[in-house]
């Protein structure tokens, strides 16, 4: 078996094939842990991102017990996995609250007890809710978690080590070519050839067009503060529009996330986070200093629900994708449904995950199609000027992006003020980046590929680094050549 991605999603579906007897190697390209699960805040918990009475709209009210089921069995399993290898990460068993501010919020609240309670959430509406920032109105979902994620992960990963998996990092997977051996190449032209492959790359590498249509790809902020005794254990959510999320740690900070805009839609990244640190110091005045601030990425689903099974149309291939703020326990549930599927073995939750679904409802399509017309918008940046004429007065330590003739070009300034030149053209699907002023990022606004200021990937799609401008130069000088010797 070839595991593409030492995230926990990667991780977790790896030790679970070896505990079933597979021989596995993961491939990573930087190093395990280094995508989204290394900025995870790690609330393990049934309450999603999508209410479920939406998620009744869009599936059917069939599916939302087993959903719940899904969840609820996955926050056990990461239990089990923690105690079975003794691994210390701080799991500890909380409620969760689902908070109201408004009149129109505490309507969504009861229709979304209602249809949870009837499909087993087992939860409640209460009037006076604990929260932060006093009582309110929230559902209550008692026996949720929370964990270290890092730490569980390091245990998830020795696991691995001793039992016997080959982690090999850092090394680019290019390609996967599904049949009866799959080949998996890398981008130094090794080969591995396995009976299955899973790409758990967060967004899939090996799917170019068919997935990146039916997610969008967002950046979300998290900031950890100081705070004078830890005063809750629990995990709380709003329900605003970005939202917002609190937790504990045990070594007492306060985590608060949310605030998440549209990969390279958003000129003034950094607003996000004064915006989250406003939200809190409003409602939770006793916040201290803030200790660290970071960000990631999370995939949205157009119809609220991830994407695990056999990639469309080819058969051994498998894929984990569109875990939303949920992606804790989606990697378990990717861990028990693929290590089923490989088996050959039924599993009560993959029809409801199968990545080849079609969104059902109308307001699953609707928001199907205005995420492609997004997308077509996106491309318009080929015909928009560059950021500016020249780049004279690009400070140093940032980037823009430069027209030159037809060709645009991401241009950064290093701290020493030397210019680095690469294409600005996206190598998923041609997409132009935008320069990322928070995070010195070059961002694809198309499917929510980004690179470092050197061009360097670090998140899918894209499976390839940006090129040199030089490089594109010369490839597009080659391209009429090779056309008339044809
Ligand atoms: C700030 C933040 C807060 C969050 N909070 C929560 C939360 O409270 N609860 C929750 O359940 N979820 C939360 N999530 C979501 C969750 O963290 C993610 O969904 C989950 O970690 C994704 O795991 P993954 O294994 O799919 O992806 P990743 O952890 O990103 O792993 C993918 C791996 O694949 C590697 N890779 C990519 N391309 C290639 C390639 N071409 N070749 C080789 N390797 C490759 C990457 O380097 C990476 O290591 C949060 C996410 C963020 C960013
Ligand atoms: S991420 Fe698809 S074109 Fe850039």
């Amino acid at each position: 078996m070839c595991v593409v991605g030492a995230g926990l999603a990667g991780l977790l579906t790896a030790l679970e094939l070896i505990e079933r007897g597979y021989s596995v190697v993961v491939l990573e390209r930087d190093r395990p842990l280094a995508g989204e699960s290394g900025k995870t805040t790690a609330h393990l918990t049934a309450v999603l991102d999508t209410r479920y009475f939406e998620l009744a709209r869009m599936h059917g009210e069939a599916a939302v017990p087993r959903i719940i089921d899904s969840h609820r069995r996955a926050i056990t399993h990461l239990e089990r996995v923690a105690n079975l290898h003794d691994i210390d990460c701080d799991f500890e068993r909380v409620s969760a609250f689902l908070a109201a501010e408004t009149e129109e919020q505490a309507r969504q609240l009861e229709r979304e007890h209602a249809v949870s309670h009837a499909a087993g959430l087992g939860c409640q509406l209460l009037r006076n809710a604990p929260l932060p920032s006093g009582a309110g109105v929230a559902l209550h979902v008692p026996d949720q978690a929370k964990f270290d994620p890092a730490k569980f992960a390091q245990g998830v990963l020795r696991r691995l080590q001793a039992l016997g998996c080959v982690v090999v990092s850092p090394v680019l997977v290019e390609k996967v070519e599904p049949g009866d051996l799959c080949r998996v190449t890398t981008n130094g032209g090794d080969v591995v050839e396995a009976r299955n492959v899973v790409v758990a790359s967060n967004s899939p590498i090996n799917d170019t067009f068919k997935m990146h249509t039916k997610q969008t790809a967002y950046r979300t902020y998290a900031l950890s503060f100081e705070i004078p005794g830890v005063q809750w254990h629990d995990l709380y959510w709003d329900m605003e529009d970005p939202y917002h999320y609190v937790r504990t740690t045990a070594d007492g900070l306060l985590i608060v996330g949310g605030e998440d805009h549209e990969v390279g839609q958003e000129d003034d990244p950094q607003q996000r986070w004064t915006r989250l640190e406003d939200w809190t110091r409003e409602r939770i005045p006793v916040a201290g200093n803030v200790a660290h601030r970071w960000s990631g990425q999370v995939l949205e689903p157009v119809d609220g629900l991830a994407y695990i099974g056999q990639n469309p149309g080819d058969s051994q291939v498998y894929i984990a994708t569109g875990f939303s703020g949920n992606g804790m326990t989606y990697s378990a549930i990717t861990a028990l449904v693929l290590a089923d599927r490989i088996a050959g073995l039924e599993n009560p939750w993959a029809e409801i995950f199968e990545p080849s679904r079609k969104p059902k409802s109308v307001s699953a399509l609707a928001s199907y199609v205005s995420g492609q017309a997004n997308v077509a918008a996106q491309y318009l940046d080929w015909l928009r000027p560059g950021d500016a004429a020249s780049t004279e007065t690009l400070p140093a330590g940032e980037g823009m992006i430069l027209r030159r003739g037809l060709k645009k070009l991401a241009v950064y300034r290093d701290p020493a003020g030397a210019l680095h030149e690469l294409s600005a053209t996206c190598p998923h699907l041609g997409g132009v980046v935008s320069w990322n002023r928070a995070e010195k990022t070059w961002d694809c606004p198309c499917h929510g590929s980004r690179f470092d200021c050197y061009g360097k990937v670090l998140n899918g799609p894209a499976a390839s680094n940006l090129s040199s401008a030089a490089s594109a130069e010369a490839r597009e000088e080659r391209a009429p050549k090779q056309r008339r010797a044809q």
